[in-house]
């Protein structure tokens, strides 16, 4: 397997990203970059400031002011979202930034600057990616594309049982409602929406374990270098 090969993975709300990506990299020796922990990171700096996520232009100031790093767990498991030095791993998760951060991330030039700092992540080393323009705008020449998706029913229940493990009581249909409306406004956005790249493999995991989602991709990775 070539040791600087590119993986971007891109689909819908909990179709399984980014714990797919995490592993695919841990098991390749690649980074992994979950970009969209660097959006609700930047949404949850605009709630604490009182910032209005309408506000295009006072969102990019905020940006400009906000440094966003993404660092490995020593088990290489978890990744740790650091805003100007303060650990935000566990704030970024909440309900308040999933329900918002699509309306901080459909603003252009939010997305140029993340786009940007995105691809100033990618070293001379292998790399997985996951988001939702990964494939079609941020490493367009990424060598292995997959468009990741599942159905709504299975997607809710996922987070569902998530929620669960964690203590979390929640309501499977308010969450399938949410993936929906989420799902919307990243799909109808005019900069950068979320739509399979014409040359990625969509990856369909209604009915596949994680371990199995792992293995086809590393398959299609392998058949690729
Ligand atoms: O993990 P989950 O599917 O809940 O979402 P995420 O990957 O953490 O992304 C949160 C939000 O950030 C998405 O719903 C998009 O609005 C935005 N996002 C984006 O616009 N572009 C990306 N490359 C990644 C995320
Ligand atoms: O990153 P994204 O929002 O696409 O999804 P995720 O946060 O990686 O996955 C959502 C949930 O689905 C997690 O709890 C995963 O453990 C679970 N999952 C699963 O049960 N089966 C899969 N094939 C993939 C993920």
């Amino acid at each position: 397997m070539k040791t600087n090969l590119t993986i971007a993975i891109d689909g819908p709300a909990a179709a399984g990203k980014s714990t797919v990506a995490k592993k695919v990299a841990q098991q390749l020796s690649f980074i992994y970059v979950d970009t969209g922990a660097m959006y609700r990171a930047l949404t949850w700096k605009a709630l604490q400031e009182g910032i209005d996520l309408e506000d295009e232009e006072s969102l990019s100031v905020l940006l400009a002011h906000t440094k966003i790093s993404l660092t490995q767990s020593e088990s290489g498991e978890g990744q740790h979202v650091i805003l100007n030095g303060v650990d935000v791993s566990e704030e970024v998760r909440s309900q308040e930034v999933t329900n918002q951060v699509s309306y901080v991330a459909k603003h252009p030039s939010v997305r140029t600057v993340m786009v940007e700092r995105q691809r100033d992540l990618v070293k001379d080393q292998g790399v997985v990616m996951d988001g939702r323009d990964i494939g079609t705008h941020v490493l367009p020449h990424a060598e292995v594309k997959i468009f990741m998706i599942a159905s709504v029913e299975e997607r809710a229940l996922r987070r569902h049982m998530e929620n669960q493990e964690k203590g979390y009581h929640s309501d499977l249909k308010q969450l399938q409602d949410e993936i929906r409306r989420r799902d919307e406004i990243d799909s109808q956005r005019e900069t950068a929406p979320l739509v399979k790249a014409d040359d990625a493999i969509e990856l369909d995991t209604t009915s596949l374990s994680i371990e199995e989602v792992v293995q086809k991709i590393i398959e299609i990775a392998e058949k690729k270098s």
